[in-house]
């Protein structure tokens, strides 16, 4: 199965959303990662559902709606109708995981549980049947423009191997420091979706950094 680009809308310019979005339709990424923060579960703040109802409008993309946020059950019909297309929600912010998943769900969205760096993979285990999306943070979450933290990946290999022998269909997501640096070895070792910021609205050439993510393992099968 090919692998996914998600460029993140937190590295983009803010003041020039319209064109920024452009670029994204015109380009192969195949959803846009959108990161809301509430400067409780994160330190950082970022924007709320209204400019995600907008950036829906202006983005052709599937929206992949990372909350970073406590108490996210309280939100989640709100960002489906915002234009949400796959929801996901921190594990240390959800004391009712398993029900969370279902209301996600219930909204016609996809489901995604994230997990911080400091946690453990094996905390998903049960629930690899139902989820649709683990997001596992490559950085603290909080900020772009951080330093991947290389401790994940044997975490993605970990974790693939417990979505093969569930035969589950769950996606594995890397989200901070992606680029085309690491983006093989994190595909190799079982990533399907990338998640990356700086490395493609920062870029002097996004739609090529875009292009060139898309493509790795094209020739040698690895997605
Ligand atoms: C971090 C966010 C990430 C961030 C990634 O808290 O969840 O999605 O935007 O940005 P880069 O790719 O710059 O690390
Ligand atoms: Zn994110």
């Amino acid at each position: 199965m090919a692998h996914l680009i998600a460029p993140s809308v937190l590295a983009a310019d803010f003041g020039n959303l319209k064109e920024d979005l452009s670029m994204i339709n015109l380009s192969e990424a195949d959803w846009l990662h959108v990161d809301i923060m509430d400067g409780r579960f994160v330190p950082n703040i970022s924007f709320g559902m209204d400019i995600c109802k907008r950036m829906n409008e202006l983005c052709e993309k599937p929206l992949d709606v990372h909350l970073m946020i406590v108490e996210p059950e309280k939100y989640i019909e709100q960002f489906r109708a915002a234009g949400a297309d796959v929801i996901t929600v921190h594990y240390e912010a959800c004391p009712h995981i398993h029900r969370t998943i279902q209301q996600i769900q219930a909204t016609g969205a996809k489901a995604g549980v994230a997990l911080n760096p400091g946690t453990p993979v094996n905390v998903v285990k049960d629930l690899l049947e139902d989820l649709d999306l683990i997001c596992l943070m490559s950085v603290n979450p909080g900020y772009g423009g951080q330093k991947f933290i290389y401790q994940t990946l044997p975490k993605v290999r970990e974790l693939k191997a417990m979505i093969d022998e569930k035969n589950s269909k769950c996606l594995i997501e890397i989200d901070g420091g992606v680029g085309l640096q690491n983006a093989e070895e994190l595909l190799k070792a079982g990533a399907r979706v990338l998640v990356a910021g700086s490395a493609v609205f920062k870029a002097e050439q996004p739609l090529d950094v875009i292009s060139r993510m898309k493509s790795i393992g094209k020739d040698t099968l690895i997605a």
